[in-house]
């Protein structure tokens, strides 16, 4: 067998060396530091097991089925090795790394695999890695050897995020579930779920039926696909949560207000400042893509309800952040509305941008009232900032907001859009891409990290979103995760393009970009 690893301990830079050259495992995202000791090999064989506590036992079972699949070996699943090789998992109290949470230490001797780490989560990347170190042999049926080596590896960023559009288009369980697969492979942790807008409410809320009754179907005249409509019931989600928290995934959930809001206008008329609402929702490209029309600010009973929703969210998704959207209100409405001017007026405010301002902060002390934190698109900064409030930057806003001391979460138009076309944001300008260049050490400290923004309203069949996200998103994977110095294009492209058959066995449709 080829020895693939240099016996010498590897800094990053000799391990870019050895990557670019690719006689190593071709590792995405990169990890911190990994040492390779003398060469041998772990041969796993029909003997290998996967060793765990009982308290590990979703971790271990998670673990033994992806490497069966990959191998074809048995690999159960045991509390004590009695005869062949083991790969132990062990939670290690004393494993501990500065930054975000998520480390793990994988260290592969002839006897076998260790990985240890603090928490369960920090387990199961020490389980991906070991995956992409698996040799092409293992789905050729030869022998399944491991170089032996040591990694120690940590997140650089806590917030490595995909937003997927289910309201212009529903995504299906199904596609959620393998999403979250895909995102975890790569050591991505956030999937922010877009659950209502001007196209449709997707979210089953007990106290306001009518909100899924008539805000999640498009009328027959339109003629939508019916895989395109629907919502998820409370159960779905439930079950979705806990899918992906075992493969350390929080799902951001996201309730748009107060504009982008006719899903929920056409089942609550009396919540507009006009009343005059279109009676259903309607597809994308068959009506303005900004309606005028916005919850009304100045009618208490829009607060009633959305606090009555997001009780309900809050009680479904444990995610300390709640997403409330807060982008693209136009004002028109509010400048016209007897009700929006008369609280304008009560509470001293100047505008309508502070009237936009009034809104967020009432929904930002509910949520806090909660324990949780509220986060809003960058024009939730609009007539001020509420307390507390994290901005996910799509247009702007990131340098004020880290200067104020607010947190923030990366996701400009220019390189973190995957509706966009290739010919606009490609793998190597997603690539490019780092969270915090143009922010000093101190703001620095206020970015969580990344996201990439799917918004389903051109591309909408799963094979379509698959091209959207792959492979520019192993980019943005790597950029969250890895050392800031990890950032040589050649080098990241070598095992990028390592990794596409890997993405080819996982089923996704990905783009082939022009060499
Ligand atoms: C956005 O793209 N409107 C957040
Ligand atoms: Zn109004």
């Amino acid at each position: 067998m080829k020895s693939p690893i240099p016996r010498s301990l590897l800094s990053i830079g000799s391990l870019l060396a050895v990557a670019s050259g690719m006689a190593g495992p071709a590792l995405l995202p990169m990890p911190s530091k990994m040492l390779a000791s003398n060469g041998v090999f772990v041969l796993l064989d029909s003997k290998t097991a996967v060793v765990a506590p009982i308290e590990l036992d979703d971790q271990a079972k998670i673990l033994a089925a992806d490497l069966r699949a990959a191998t074809g070996l048995p690999m159960p699943v045991v509390r004590y090795a009695a005869a062949g090789r083991a790969i132990r998992l062990v939670l290690d109290p004393k494993f501990t790394t500065a930054g975000p949470q998520g480390g793990y230490r994988l260290i592969v001797r002839g006897e076998g695999v260790e990985i240890a780490a603090l928490t369960a989560t920090g387990l199961f990347y020490g389980g991906r890695t070991l995956l992409q170190l698996l040799p092409r042999a293992a789905e050729q049926g030869g022998d399944i050897a491991i170089p032996e080596l040591r990694i120690e590896d940590q997140p650089r960023f806590a917030w490595r995020g995909l937003m997927l559009d289910c309201s212009r288009t529903f995504q299906s369980n199904d596609y959620l579930k393998k999403t979250i697969d895909r995102l975890a492979f790569y050591k991505m942790n956030v999937l922010h779920l877009h659950l209502t807008d001007d196209q449709g409410w997707r979210m089953e809320i007990k106290k306001h039926p009518v909100l899924t009754q008539k805000g999640a179907r498009f009328s027959p005249k339109y003629n939508e696909p019916t895989s395109h409509q629907g919502f998820y019931t409370r159960a779905v989600l439930k079950e979705l949560v806990k899918y992906a928290a075992l493969r350390g995934v929080t799902i951001v959930p996201e309730i748009e207000m107060p504009g982008h809001s006719l899903g929920v206008l056409v089942c609550r008329p009396d919540l507009s400042c006009t009343g005059k609402i279109p009676d259903d929702i309607f597809p994308f490209f068959k009506g303005p893509s900004i309606t005028p029309d916005i919850l009304c600010a100045g009618n208490d009973d829009t607060f009633r309800l959305m606090e009555e929703v997001l009780d309900e969210v809050i009680e479904i998704f444990p995610s300390q952040f709640i997403h409330i959207g807060g982008d693209e209100a136009p004002k028109t409405r509010w400048q016209a509305c007897p009700k929006c001017q008369a609280r304008i007026k009560a509470e001293g405010l100047k505008n309508e941008h502070e009237l936009q301002s009034y809104f967020m902060r009432r929904i930002e002390k509910h949520i806090a009232s909660k324990g949780r934190r509220m986060i809003g698109w960058s024009e939730i900064m609009d007539g001020g900032l509420a307390p507390n409030a994290a901005v996910m930057d799509w247009i702007g806003g990131a340098a004020e907001a880290t200067q104020a001391g607010h947190d923030v979460v990366m996701s400009p138009t220019s390189h973190c859009y995957f509706d966009y076309p290739y010919a606009a944001i490609n793998a190597e300008r997603a690539y490019a891409f780092d969270p915090v260049d143009r922010l000093s050490p101190e703001q620095a400290h206020h970015v969580l990290g990344l996201q990439a923004n799917f918004w389903s309203h051109i591309d909408r069949e799963p094979a379509c979103v698959d091209r959207q996200l792959f492979p520019r998103l192993l980019s943005l994977a790597e950029r969250g995760w890895s050392p800031s110095v990890c950032r040589d294009w050649n080098e990241f492209k070598l095992r990028l393009d390592a990794q596409l058959p890997q993405l080819a066995k996982m089923g996704i449709f990905y783009y082939r970009e022009p060499q």
